[in-house]
């Protein structure tokens, strides 16, 4: 993947305006909410049974930011993201058995709380940039299936 410096700068900027525990937590409610087939996979965490009991869930909270400062990480990696989240990828696809769709889904509520957060600063053209990252970001993750 060929990154401009644009695209970098884009992304980057976008970063620096992220919260990693506040968004990170309303991206992960929202993926437990709006789909709500992807609880399954949480069931060590609780009571996932609405949107109160999502939203008020100390483990959905911590996880969530475990999971944006894991792309935050990757973002630092942005050229060789594939090998970077390599084992990552591994323990999703053979020890969470998590169906890769579900990686798309993420990363589609991430854009919606990062567009709410930015407003119009969320351009078309930044909203582009972080079209290509999530691609390459969802493929890294559904490496380690194959
Ligand atoms: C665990 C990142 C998507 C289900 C984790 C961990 C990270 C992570 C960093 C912790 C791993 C560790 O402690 O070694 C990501 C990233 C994602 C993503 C960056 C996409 C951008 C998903 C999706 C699902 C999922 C879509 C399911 C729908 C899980 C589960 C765990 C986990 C069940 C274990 C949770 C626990 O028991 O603590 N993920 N993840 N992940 N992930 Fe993901």
């Amino acid at each position: 993947v060929h990154w401009t410096a644009e695209e970098k700068a884009f992304i980057t900027s976008t970063w620096a305006k992220v919260n990693v525990e506040a968004d990170g937590h309303e991206a992960l409610c929202r993926l437990l909410v709006v789909y709500p087939w992807t609880q399954r996979y949480f069931s060590s965490f609780g009571n996932l049974s609405n949107v109160t009991a999502i939203s008020g869930n100390a483990k959905v909270k911590a996880h969530g930011k475990k999971v944006l400062t894991a792309v935050g990480s990757a973002i630092q990696h942005i050229d060789d993201v594939k090998h970077y989240l390599a084992d990552l990828s591994k323990s999703h696809a053979q020890e969470l058995h998590v169906d890769p769709e579900n990686f798309k889904r993420l990363t589609e509520v991430m854009v919606i709380v990062f567009a709410g957060k930015l407003g119009s600063s969320f351009t078309p053209q930044v909203q582009a940039a972080w079209e290509k990252f999530n691609a390459v970001l969802v493929a890294a993750l559904s490496h380690g299936y194959f």
